[in-house]
């Protein structure tokens, strides 16, 4: 694959590549773990913290406004990349029942547990939504952060914790996912978009329609997929779909819930305090409308910000030849991981059918190792569990070494990966 052939060249726009760590140019394939920013997400926010800082939803002075008007013009962008255009308010949007509100959090974890929490332990009114003969569903391929707050919530409620498998493609298998519906006790369904691991596109538009269907409610893991593909979340019809910024080339602190208003409105809020009362007496509080009901405190403003600048930058990219971009690289990738003696890569072996990254072992080399060692050779990549141990334990491996791209990657970075394996291969006398 020759420089070029693919169809973005925005290096450039990333301050943090005109470093030249060791003399060397600084080869970065951990998107995945966390993406690097283009200098308009860092301008955006220096900008609003040099000229428009203010706590928000207190202030009538007018650089309050300013920031006020900052934050909600980022939720309404950010809702507005992801298809979830009547954003925000109860008012004729949530009339329609299907009508999204959009939720700023600390990250996908944070969503991820709010939900876990506030709609776990129960609605207005007292009735639990989850209890004994009653069931979550996850899946293997899951991320720690859509296992454990799950599993917290079962435990308390002497609910069932089940799991969807994963084939020896690394895929779910949509039958399985119908007996499980079929047995009538499922409440809730939380899935990944795309395995941080495997690489796995799951199919959750699919999913959710058959979940729904079932009367049961969905939630969707987002985070490894925002960022690499055009993602439209009232097509994809989940009831919850979170993602995370930091991996969406925005600032770290501030994560997105987009739900659905109806159950959002009848869930009993996560964090208490400011900003998500209308009104406390001395025993007692009512709740703000959504989606400041689940915003206690003072939100992630600056951040906010930084992550409006982010998913404009990648609107302006185009989300289409984001994945095109990625997908061919991760074509490369592949190809040219494949030429490694020793390596195996886990997950399904087509391009089209995965996302930007690529998991692997390496006979003979603990993965820590490997990493070590594309280290020396100037390039970053991930080595571990990834925060899914219960995945490691069906691939029958303790870690894996994994490389993820992002838009500002090109063929190059993947061939300066190779070379620091076959040398690392060496080093170890293979
Ligand atoms: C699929 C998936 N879910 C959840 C997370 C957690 O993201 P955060 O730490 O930003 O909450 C990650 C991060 O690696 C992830 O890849």
């Amino acid at each position: 694959m020759p420089a070029g052939s693919t169809s973005l060249d925005v290096k450039g726009d990333f301050p943090i590549f005109a470093r030249r760590p060791g003399g060397r140019e600084l080869i970065y394939l951990d998107s995945g773990a966390s993406a690097q920013k283009p200098v308009v997400v860092i301008e955006a926010l220096a900008d609003h913290l040099r000229k428009h800082n203010a706590n928000v939803h207190r202030g009538v002075y007018a650089l309050a406004q300013e920031a006020d008007a900052a934050y909600d013009d980022a939720r309404r962008r950010v809702a507005a990349f992801v298809g979830a255009h009547r954003s925000s308010g109860t008012g004729a949007a949530a009339a329609e029942g299907g009508a999204q509100t959009t939720v700023f959090t600390k990250n996908v974890t944070e969503a991820i547990n709010l939900v876990a929490y506030a709609w776990g332990r129960g609605s207005t009114g007292g009735r639990a939504n989850l209890g004994p003969g009653e069931a979550v569903l996850i899946t293997q391929l899951e991320h720690h952060a859509n296992i454990v707050p799950w599993q917290v919530l079962c435990r308390e409620r002497c609910a069932e914790l089940r799991y969807l498998e994963v084939d020896e493609r690394g895929e779910l298998c949509l039958e399985q996912l119908d007996s499980e519906l079929a047995r009538g006790d499922v409440r809730m369904v939380a899935v990944s978009h795309v395995s941080n691991v495997l690489g796995t596109i799951v199919p959750v538009a699919e999913m959710t329609a058959r979940i729904r269907a079932a009367g049961a409610l969905s939630l969707v893991d987002g985070a490894q997929a925002v960022p690499h593909m055009p993602v439209d979340v009232q097509e994809i019809g989940a009831d919850f779909y979170a993602w995370t910024g930091h991996k969406a080339l925005g600032p770290t602190g501030i994560g997105v819930l987009h739900g659905r208003v109806e159950i959002m409105e009848s869930m009993e809020p996560f964090l208490t305090g400011g900003d998500m009362i209308a009104s406390v007496d001395f025993q007692s509080s009512t709740w703000n409308e959504l989606p400041y009901k689940f915003e206690a405190g003072t939100p992630p403003i600056a951040e906010a910000v930084g992550l409006g600048a982010a998913v404009d930058y990648l609107s302006a990219l185009g989300m289409e030849r984001v994945r095109e971009h990625e997908q061919a690289l991760t074509g490369y990738m592949l190809e040219r991981l494949a030429g490694v003696p020793g390596l195996r890569v886990v997950g399904p072996p087509e391009p089209e059918r995965r996302g930007g990254l690529a998991s692997f072992t390496i006979e003979g080399i603990h993965p820590h190792d490997v990493a070590e060692l594309a280290d020396r050779g100037g390039v970053c990549i991930r080595a571990g569990h990834h925060c899914a141990q219960p995945l490691m334990r069906c691939l029958g491996v303790g870690a894996t070494a994994r490389a993820s791209v992002g838009v500002y990657n090109g063929p190059s970075d993947i061939d300066a990966l190779v070379d620091a394996l076959q040398a690392g291969r060496e080093v170890f006398g293979l």
